[in-house]
C-alpha cells in the first residue's frame, strides 16, 4: 500500500487522507485503522470532520506543526480534535465545549490522549477561562451558533500569537436560513475584514458538508 505525506502529520493512503494514531489499537468514532511500515494510521473521514474535507477540498495553509499550540471551539466529541491531536503531538489541544452531554465522550477520548486538555465551558464567555490558557498557534472554531463569526473573533484577539492562524467553520444555515448560503458568507467574511482580520482562503465544503465554508485568517495589521 502506498503512502505520501500532504502536510506535516497528514497523509494520504490510496484515496483516503490519514494521521498516525496517538493511541494505537484505540479508534474514537469507528473510524478505520491502518498498519503501514511499523505504524499505525487512523483513516481521516470528510465526511465526519469539517477539517478533513478543506484539506481534500484544496487548503493550501495548513498550520498544525508537531508542536503546535491549538484552541479548539465546539470540540464535540472530540471527532476532528483527536486528528488534531495525532498532528501536533508534542503540542497540545484545548478542547471548549459546552455541552455536558458531548464532554462526557470528550472526556473518554482526552483521557486517553494527554495532549487534549477539555474545558467545559462557554466560547461565547471566553475571559472565563482566560486564566486557564497560553496563547495559541492555532484558533479553529466549528460551533455552528448564530454568532459564530464574533465569537471567533473575540477568542482570536484574547488567545492567538500575533501571527497566529484562526480557522472558522461556517455554517450558513446556523446564522440564517432565510437568506442564501453565498449572502451570508459574503456578511461573515465582511464582518471579519472590519474586525481587523485578512482572510487567506476561502474552502467550499461540499460534497463533505452542504453550504459550509472553511476560512482561514489571520490578523490584518
Ligand atoms: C458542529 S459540532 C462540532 C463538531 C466537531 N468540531 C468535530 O468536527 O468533531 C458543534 C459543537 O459546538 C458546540 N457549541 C456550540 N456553541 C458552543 C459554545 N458557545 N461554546 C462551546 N461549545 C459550543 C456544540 O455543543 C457542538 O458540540
Amino acid at each position: 500500500m502506498e503512502i505520501t505525506q500532504k502536510f506535516p502529520g497528514v497523509y494520504q493512503i490510496h484515496d483516503h487522507l490519514a494521521t498516525e494514531n496517538l493511541t494505537p489499537t484505540i479508534k474514537v468514532y469507528g473510524e478505520k485503522l491502518e498498519e503501514l511500515e511499523g505504524k499505525e494510521y487512523r483513516i481521516w473521514d470528510p465526511r465526519r470532520s469539517k477539517l478533513a474535507a478543506a484539506v481534500l477540498k484544496g487548503m493550501t495553509t495548513f498550520p498544525f506543526r508537531i508542536d503546535s499550540k491549538v484552541l479548539y471551539l465546539g470540540a464535540s466529541a472530540g471527532t476532528t480534535p483527536s486528528h488534531i491531536s495525532d498532528i501536533i503531538r508534542e503540542g497540545w489541544v484545548y478542547c471548549v465545549e459546552f455541552s455536558p452531554r458531548m464532554m462526557r465522550s470528550l472526556l473518554d477520548v482526552c483521557q486517553l490522549r494527554e495532549n487534549m486538555i477539555p474545558l467545559l465551558e462557554d466560547a461565547t464567555k471566553p475571559r472565563n477561562y482566560l486564566p486557564l490558557l497560553q496563547k495559541v498557534d492555532v484558533l479553529y472554531s466549528d460551533v455552528a451558533q448564530p454568532k459564530q463569526s464574533e465569537l471567533f473573533m473575540n477568542n482570536m484577539r484574547l488567545f492567538s500569537k500575533s501571527d497566529g492562524i484562526g480557522i472558522i467553520m461556517i455554517k450558513a444555515r446556523s446564522i440564517d436560513v432565510t437568506q442564501s448560503p453565498k449572502k451570508v458568507f459574503r456578511e461573515e467574511e465582511s464582518k471579519l475584514k472590519t474586525g481587523g482580520f485578512r482572510v487567506l482562503e476561502k474552502i467550499n465544503l461540499e460534497p463533505y458538508e452542504k453550504d459550509h465554508r472553511a476560512l482561514i485568517c489571520e490578523f490584518a495589521f
